[in-house]
């Protein structure tokens, strides 16, 4: 089979799994997080927030757990026997270039001819290093602020020239003719910036801007957006921000962004009226090898636990149990603030394209499949 030949198997396996509800053939991305540490403390973040409430802060034993780069092979091989997958993710409840072995964990995915992105805070990358591997490489840089008081403020950095060192990071990387993506993450320090944010992909051009609507828990909802700035951004700043990006073709999805801003609730994701797919097509695992059936670190499907332990979790009953109860449209705590809305709204979007209505209602636990 010519590698086209198996894009084009694994595409439409993909496709009849989600529709069966049965997986057909492993995940097509799988998330690793490599680290639990952090070198920074952005305000919105679950574990390393500095409005975490106190019984919420990680202990120091597990800040210092990272994923060693031999259990990182033996899942890969697992994972590449299975079938399925194309690409995968690196990254951490904290940050990934805070495990040296990430470049080995990249050359290693390269060498299996998997695509790699990386989730990161762009700081400490040694980016001619990373640069080096041969192999389909992305890179989501978090920026979540474009001005040096609003990047200070949200990224609550301990040390001093931390904005210096991200625009030194970005620089480097337009240097080398690397597009990389932005995520903006958006609360109430930074939201005033939305059309800023797109002016700075001209600045630092990018593959595409994403912008991701803050879910909060924990403490961490001392940034939430009022109402009234819910409405800012949704009737202003939204489209000002879209009629930029579309006249200097920036590409964003500010469009689904759009879809998550409801002034009315803390909810960040309407996904009973969206649908969830990930079950069949996505897996997180926790560095201290805990297999998540999606981002949210509440849905727990079992442990890694030695070779073929992958493989027996996701074709096994505790896998499938889960798919079956969002497929009746029974979701789970933190679905509402969904890590991978964008991702299932984009799912979403196609399958209503192209099925008979009730086909497509079905699928959302809202009649017959
Ligand atoms: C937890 S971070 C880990 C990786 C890396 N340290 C980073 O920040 O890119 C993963 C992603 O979550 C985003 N993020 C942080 N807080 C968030 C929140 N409350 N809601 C949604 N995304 C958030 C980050 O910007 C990043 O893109
Ligand atoms: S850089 Fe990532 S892990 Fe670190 S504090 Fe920010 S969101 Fe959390
Ligand atoms: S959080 Fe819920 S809705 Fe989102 S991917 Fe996970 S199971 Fe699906």
């Amino acid at each position: 089979m010519t590698p086209d030949e198996g894009r084009k198997a694994r595409k439409n396996l993909r496709l009849k799994s989600v529709l069966d509800n049965v997986a057909h053939q492993g995940p097509q991305t799988v998330h690793f997080d490599i680290a639990n540490a952090c070198n920074t403390r952005c305000t919105t973040c679950w574990d390393h927030s500095p409005f975490l409430n106190a019984d919420r802060v990680p202990t120091a034993a597990w800040k210092r757990r990272t994923l060693p780069l031999d259990s990182f092979r033996a899942t890969l091989d697992d994972l590449v026997a299975l079938g399925g997958l194309e690409q995968i993710i690196l990254s951490g409840m904290g940050e990934p270039f805070l495990n040296q072995a990430i470049y080995d964990m990249v050359a290693y995915a390269h060498q299996h001819g998997v695509g790699v992105t990386i989730i990161t805070n762009l700081l400490l990358a040694d980016l001619p290093r990373l640069l080096a591997s041969d192999g389909e490489l992305n890179l989501l840089t978090s920026i979540c602020g474009v001005t040096q008081p609003v990047w200070q403020a949200f990224h609550a950095h301990p040390k001093p020239r931390g904005w210096e060192q991200l625009i030194a990071q970005l620089t480097l990387l337009d240097e080398h003719a690397f597009r990389p993506k932005h995520v903006q993450v958006i609360n109430n320090q930074n939201f005033h910036e939305l059309v800023d944010m797109v002016h700075f992909a001209r600045r630092f051009p990018v593959k595409r801007i994403n912008f991701k609507f803050a879910s909060l828990k924990n403490g961490t909802e001392a940034v939430a957006l009022s109402p009234d700035q819910k409405r800012e951004l949704r009737h202003d700043l939204v489209p000002r921000a879209m009629a930029f990006a579309h006249a200097f073709k920036i590409d964003t999805d500010l469009d689904a962004f759009c879809a998550q801003i409801d002034p009315d609730t803390d909810s960040t994701a309407p996904i009973a009226d969206v649908g969830c797919f990930m079950g069949l097509l996505y897996s997180r695992l926790t560095v201290q090898g805990e297999v998540l059936y999606c981002c949210n670190t509440q849905v727990q499907v079992g442990e890694l636990d030695g070779p073929g332990s992958f493989r027996s979790l996701w074709e096994g009953p505790a896998w499938q149990g889960r798919r079956d109860s969002v497929r009746a449209g029974r979701y789970f705590d933190g679905c509402e603030q969904c890590g991978k809305f964008k991702q299932n709204w984009k799912w979403s979007q196609k399958l209503r394209e192209t099925l008979p209505p009730e086909q497509f209602d079905g699928l959302l636990g809202r009649g017959p499949a």
